[in-house]
């Protein structure tokens, strides 16, 4: 039995009164750093080349990244060309600043300053680990000697930096495996690296805590950020970095948790790309200070470069449900959601506040159209199908059909199985309603008002097979359905009808549909034409041929109510 809940153990809870973060509200966005060069490359099956980095590099300037880690070089050949082409090729603009992972080791140490020679600006990023389960079982080291390897490390990232004075240095560090850590050891390990580097004496410092591994829910991380925000030396002259992981599926609200326990930057990447089930995806969290009327500070309008561009480096594909970035986040499927979606979109007004059901977003905030966000396939109603014809085909139905039709693309979609697109729709709406025999085709009509009631003259058919119907009554409907009785010996009661002027652009200027008992017998049909009359009389005809069968079976006229 190896499903066995037993052989783990719960994160023991930070025991904490005095929690501030539960009533904060990020007004802000907080300072972004993309790891996706180092820490995202680092977790690809085939890592990018120079090319590559080149291409995500230039995504992430467009975007509004101001601090990018662009790899390890002291670890990767690659990186450190890349890192080598960005300073001597004069690629970093001005207010973006690079950064590089190094281990706290001295050979990693001083090969990172190789790659970085020369540059105006750059981050140095040193890690040591110092979580329990790595100090006892991979580094047998006690925390005294864990807590020297940092500071050794802090030591000769500072004795490079000294020896470069024209480049303005900033310095990272952190205590890899963070929320693993006992908080009293990280703050301890923590103060002793900034004691060698003095951010109170005007050293720029990032300390970042890294949820390497996310092993509690967002809150408990939330704790440890606020615990350390609170307990460590120098505070106010240091940024608090966080550098979340997505092992429990929450690597963003772990972010944003952290945000509003004092963090004042998160790291991560496009798509959320890295390590195992990867690290906090910055798309998610920009996107969702955007829906909350904060400025992200990134700009994100153009989701699919941005997808195109991260499925070309990393050779991963986006998922069709990813946050905001996905081909499915803005499409319902659902009839219910349809129908609210249409009718949210049908009041809202250019310059309104959003607030449409099921879209947190709109869609075209990120270039997408509302043509994707209805799709239609067996689980759709009657509200999306409407929608679909009324916005790709200028075709608005009464509701009784409406309900009709949504079960004749049911039944299409049932059988193919997928989904049914807009043209199909059409072209299943024109084969059930809109199609003409040619001999219930109406070739004109007459219409004379009088003291009498209206007088009818209708002719329709074709060639030999030409009928007329004549009567007087008290409209064209009821003198033509009165003789279509006579003439056919049926029963013949409309139940409804309606008409619709069409937009702009359509051939047709109006449609009629309509719905009839022939001898207790439903039959719809709809006509489209150039003025409503011949549309809705065009209709009737359909339907009454629908029953009575392709061939009117008498010609000559045949009067109606007189
Ligand atoms: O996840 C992690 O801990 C890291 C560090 C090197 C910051 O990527
Ligand atoms: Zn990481």
């Amino acid at each position: 039995m190896n499903f066995d809940h037993r052989k783990y153990s719960p994160f023991a809870p930070i025991a904490k009164r005095d929690r501030r973060w539960p009533d904060q509200v990020i007004t802000q966005a907080p300072g972004w750093c993309a790891v996706d060069l180092r820490d995202g490359n680092q977790a690809l099956i085939k890592p990018m080349g120079v090319s590559q980095k080149q291409r995500l590099f230039d995504l992430l300037v467009k975007l509004g990244f101001k601090e990018i880690e662009i790899g390890f070089p002291a670890a990767s050949q690659p990186d450190f060309d890349f890192c080598r082409k960005l300073i001597d090729e004069n690629r970093i603009p001005e207010d973006v600043t690079i950064q590089v992972l190094t281990q706290a080791r001295p050979e990693l140490i001083e090969r990172t300053y190789e790659a970085l020679e020369g540059a105006k600006r750059a981050v140095v990023h040193v890690y040591n680990s110092t979580s329990t389960v790595q100090r006892e079982k991979v580094f047998r080291m006690d925390r005294e000697g864990i807590k020297e390897i940092a500071i050794n490390g802090a030591r000769i990232v500072k004795a490079h930096a000294d020896k470069r004075p024209d480049t303005a240095w900033t310095f990272q560090y952190s205590p890899e495996s963070f929320t693993g850590t006992e908080l009293d050891f990280a703050v301890e390990v923590i103060d002793a690296v900034n004691d060698i580097w003095r951010p109170d004496q005007g050293q720029p410092v990032v300390i970042n805590l890294p949820a390497t591994v996310e092993m509690a829910t967002p809150n408990v991380f939330a704790d440890q950020v606020e615990w350390i925000c609170d307990h460590m030396k120098y505070r106010q002259h240091v940024r608090i970095s966080v550098h979340t992981h997505n092992d429990r599926g929450c690597g963003v609200a772990a972010a944003e948790l952290a945000v509003m326990a004092g963090a004042d930057r998160v790291e991560g990447t496009l798509m959320g790309n890295g390590e195992r089930t990867g690290n906090m995806d910055l798309v998610t969290m920009a996107m969702n200070l955007y829906s909350q009327g904060v400025d992200p500070r990134l700009d994100l309008s153009g989701m699919r470069e941005i997808t195109e561009v991260v499925e070309a480096c990393t050779e991963i594909s986006t998922h069709p449900r990813h946050p905001y970035a996905g081909e499915l986040v803005f499409t319902a499927f659902s009839g219910s959601h349809q129908d609210a979606i249409r009718k949210c979109l049908s009041s809202y007004q250019e310059g309104d506040a959003w607030n449409i059901a099921y879209l947190p977003i709109d869609p075209r905030d990120l270039g997408r159209r509302y043509e994707e966000v209805v799709r239609i396939n067996s689980q759709s109603g009657k509200g999306g199908v409407a929608y679909v014809l009324e916005r790709d085909f200028g075709i608005s139905l009464p509701r009784w059909l409406q309900i009709e039709f949504s079960k004749v693309v049911q039944n299409a979609a049932e059988t193919e199985g997928g989904e049914v697109d807009s043209h199909t729709i059409h072209r299943l709406f024109h084969e059930r309603y809109l199609h003409v025999q040619p001999d219930w085709a109406l070739r004109t009509y007459d219409l004379h008002r009088d003291d009498a009631g209206v007088q009818a003259f209708v002719e329709f058919g074709t060639g030999e097979g030409v009928s007329r119907l004549s009567g007087t009554g008290h409209g064209a409907v009821e003198v033509v359905a009165a003789a279509l009785e006579v003439r056919h010996g049926i029963q013949l009661a409309v139940e409804a009808y309606d008409e619709f002027a069409l937009s702009e652009g359509t051939q047709a200027n109006a449609l009629a549909c309509i719905r009839i008992q022939i001898n207790g017998k439903p039959y719809s049909a709809a006509a489209l034409a150039e003025d409503t009359t011949s549309a809705t009389l065009q209709a009737l005809l359909s339907a009454v041929g629908s029953c009575v069968g392709a061939h009117a079976p008498q010609t000559g006229v045949s009067s109606g109510v007189h």
